[in-house]
């Protein structure tokens, strides 16, 4: 009994831990429609919940389901450990931000447009753009949890 109820107490820390982290990230969300001003440390924050979050939702199963659609989708342009039509994406979630990564993903045409990271990398791959492959944002997320499994 003790036991079990240890393990409910973790579990529910956890889902707190979770429901609070979504909600921090939803509030910056909004004030990002609203044009709001975002501080760098708050970005900063924003980074690192949702960095923890990915981490410790990422399963073996999202991992692989991951794996696979990037397997599936993104080798033609891809590899993990060399540059071909596109960047190696080894080490991707060190050089940018969970946010970053999953809007590339979700609508490369609408990043390469505006924003100035993905502009200059459009730059330097010769002006071949990535293609939107109509990947969803739960996709996304289970490719950038593939992605740190790697790092
Ligand atoms: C038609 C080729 C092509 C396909 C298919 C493609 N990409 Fe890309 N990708 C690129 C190119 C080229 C770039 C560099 C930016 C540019 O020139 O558009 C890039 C950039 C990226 C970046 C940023 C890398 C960095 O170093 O910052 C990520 C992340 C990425 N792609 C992920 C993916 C994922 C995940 C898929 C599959 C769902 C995918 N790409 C499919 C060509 C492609």
């Amino acid at each position: 009994m003790k036991i079990i109820n240890r393990f409910k107490t973790t579990v529910s820390t956890f889902l707190v831990f979770v429901f609070f982290a979504s909600s921090c990230t939803e509030t910056v969300k909004k004030e990002e429609n609203n044009q709001a001003p975002i501080s760098n440390e708050v970005q900063q924050e924003v980074a690192v919940v949702t960095d923890e979050v990915v981490k410790e939702v990422a399963d073996e199963t999202t991992i692989s389901e991951g794996k696979e659609i990037f397997d599936t989708k993104c080798t033609v342009c891809h590899k993990i450990e060399e540059k071909v039509i596109g960047p190696a994406l080894k080490g991707v979630t060190t050089r940018r931000s969970d946010e970053w990564i999953i809007k590339m993903i979700v609508d490369p045409t609408a990043m390469l447009a505006n924003d100035p990271d993905a502009k200059a990398l459009l730059a330097e791959f010769n002006n071949v753009p990535m293609t939107p492959l109509g990947i969803d944002k739960e996709s996304a997320t289970k490719i950038l949890a593939y992605f740190k499994s790697i790092e």
